[in-house]
């Protein structure tokens, strides 16, 4: 239900680049790379001006999202942009007392434990979101024939920062819920569901051509818990933008043994980290998804001809597989030097062409 008169997404050039063309399972050109977290702390342009601004405000500001989303694409030349905000800014919209705190991440004042914190999640409407939609009109008209990734945290993640309250290592808050108070924990994963669904569809609707999934700490279950706790939801998530038509990726750290439910949630590209390989991930997933990975970022502290030798081991481990999108395992460390990934890309484009 795109109002009329409104441009395609994506546009022809866009539908052809290699980045859409690889997450449709198609022939392409080349490998198209990208590198999660490529906006950011590695780039001094980005320290400059950022300079005095809170992060959850630069978020808000449309001119500055979208310079800052053009940084990377300006330098390293990858073949998609994503969208600069954090997962966190749907729920700091429908004003849920958040902040980012610089070196550690999303602190909640008042962490989620009771039925009657439900209440604190209202429905997420496209006018909470306003700048969203204005900083990706900015974008998709200086983006040209490069595709502009939209993104989102999926309910489990999301749902982890409320119950800790902030960054956790072990979840110990969030699985007490969910074993202790199974339908709290249900009904809390489902509305979450909903402010996610709608925030991909804002993202959807204002021009992003593709859209990710982060489920960041869901390696933390075990299968069969993920499979009846966490998928209903994450699988909710992608059936929401079932209908726009853009690929959508899927991504966790540490989720070896969850690749196959990651699929089967119904993304058409699963992202995987450095800890599996991808012909194995790809045995794990099954046929029918194109896979996004899985450079270890550690390996970006090492020697440019080190980098170089680890990027051919995934080219050659993505040989056979249907579609694949060169990304890090995980996000660019803030420390990376950035011309260690403006090589890489350069690399995988060069040992990748067709
Ligand atoms: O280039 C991009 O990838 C787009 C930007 C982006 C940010 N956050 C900007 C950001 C994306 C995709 C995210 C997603 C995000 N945020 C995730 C999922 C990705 C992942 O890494 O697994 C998670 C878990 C968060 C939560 C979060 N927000 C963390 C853990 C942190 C880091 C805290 C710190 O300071 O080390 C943030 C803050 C944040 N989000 C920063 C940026 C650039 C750093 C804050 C700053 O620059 O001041």
């Amino acid at each position: 239900d795109r109002p009329q008169g409104q441009q395609p997404n994506p546009s022809p050039a866009v539908a052809d680049s290699a980045f859409l063309r690889a997450c449709r399972r198609e022939p392409v050109p080349h490998t198209p790379v990208w590198f999660m977290r490529q906006a950011g702390r590695s780039l001094p342009e980005y320290r400059k001006v950022r300079e005095g601004i809170a992060m959850l405000d630069s978020c808000m500001r449309p001119d500055l999202v979208a310079e800052i989303t053009l940084q990377p694409v300006r330098r390293h030349h990858v073949d998609a942009a994503i969208y600069f905000s954090d997962i966190v800014v749907p729920l700091k919209a429908i004003g849920i007392d958040l902040d980012i705190k610089p070196g550690v991440g999303p602190v909640v004042e008042q962490p989620f434990r009771t039925r009657a914190d439900l209440d604190r999640l209202r429905d997420l409407t496209p006018d909470d979101v306003w700048y969203v939609t204005e900083a990706m009109g900015l974008l998709t008209g200086e983006l040209g024939a490069t595709p502009l990734i939209g993104f989102a945290g999926a309910p489990f993640t999301l749902a982890s920062y409320l119950v800790e309250g902030g960054p956790s290592r072990n979840h110990e808050n969030t699985k007490a819920m969910m074993y202790g108070d199974p339908q709290l924990w249900a009904d809390l994963l489902d509305r979450l569901a909903d402010i996610t669904g709608t925030f991909l569809q804002v993202q959807i609707d204002a021009g992003a051509s593709a859209v990710q999934l982060f489920d960041s700490w869901v390696g933390a279950l075990a299968p069969a818990d993920y499979r009846a706790s966490v998928l209903p939801a994450s699988a909710k998530v992608f059936e929401r933008v079932a209908d726009r038509g853009v690929p959508r990726i899927h991504f966790g750290v540490g989720t070896g043994e969850l690749l196959g439910l990651l699929g089967a949630a119904g993304a058409d590209v699963v992202g995987v980290d450095w800890r599996v390989p991808l012909d194995e991930a790809a045995r794990r997933v099954g046929p029918g998804k194109a896979l996004q990975g899985n450079l270890d970022p550690a390996v970006l502290f090492s020697t440019p001809e080190a980098v170089a030798a680890k990027a051919d081991e995934v080219l050659a481990a993505a040989q056979g597989l249907e579609g694949h999108v060169f990304n890090l395992g995980h996000g660019v460390p803030p420390n990376t030097d950035p011309d260690a990934l403006t090589r890489l890309v350069e690399h995988v484009h060069t040992r990748s062409a067709r």
